[in-house]
């Protein structure tokens, strides 16, 4: 996956910097998907806006889902052994970040890093 993501990265005409920060998003949140969610798949796509190119990426598992949003998203929130360092970090690193996720119905994670 991370492979698969630097290559459309590059592919797009991304920097070095560029490309690590979204294949690092990326491996935080297929952690996040493996770890939490009890596996899942990622799909990528290229969208634009106007002249603008990115990479989109969207996460999807259909585990347990997130109960407060928020407080996940808080840096040091952990409901594992892990730092609570993840989703902070990985939305942070991309330009666009959405995540939908309720109780039983799964998580979705959605970013984007624009050219
Ligand atoms: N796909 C998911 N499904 C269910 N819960 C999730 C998912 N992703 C994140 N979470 C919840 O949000 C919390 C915070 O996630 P985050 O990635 O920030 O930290 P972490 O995975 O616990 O630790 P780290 O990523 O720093 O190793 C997790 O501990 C978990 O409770
Ligand atoms: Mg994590």
């Amino acid at each position: 996956m991370r492979q698969a993501v630097r290559e459309k990265a590059i592919a797009l005409g991304f920097g070095l910097v560029d490309q690590t920060k979204i294949v690092t998003a990326a491996s935080e949140l297929g952690r996040n998907a493996m770890l939490h969610g009890g596996g899942g798949r990622v799909e990528l796509a290229n969208v634009t806006a106007g002249a603008r190119r990115g990479l989109q990426l969207t996460f999807i598992d259909e585990g347990p889902g997130i109960v407060d949003i928020a407080q996940a998203m808080q840096d040091g929130f952990t409901t594992g052994t892990g730092l609570g360092l993840g989703l902070g970090g990985a939305r942070r690193l991309v330009n666009d970040f959405e995540i939908e996720s309720a109780p039983g119905s799964g998580t979705r994670v959605t970013i984007v890093r624009w050219r």
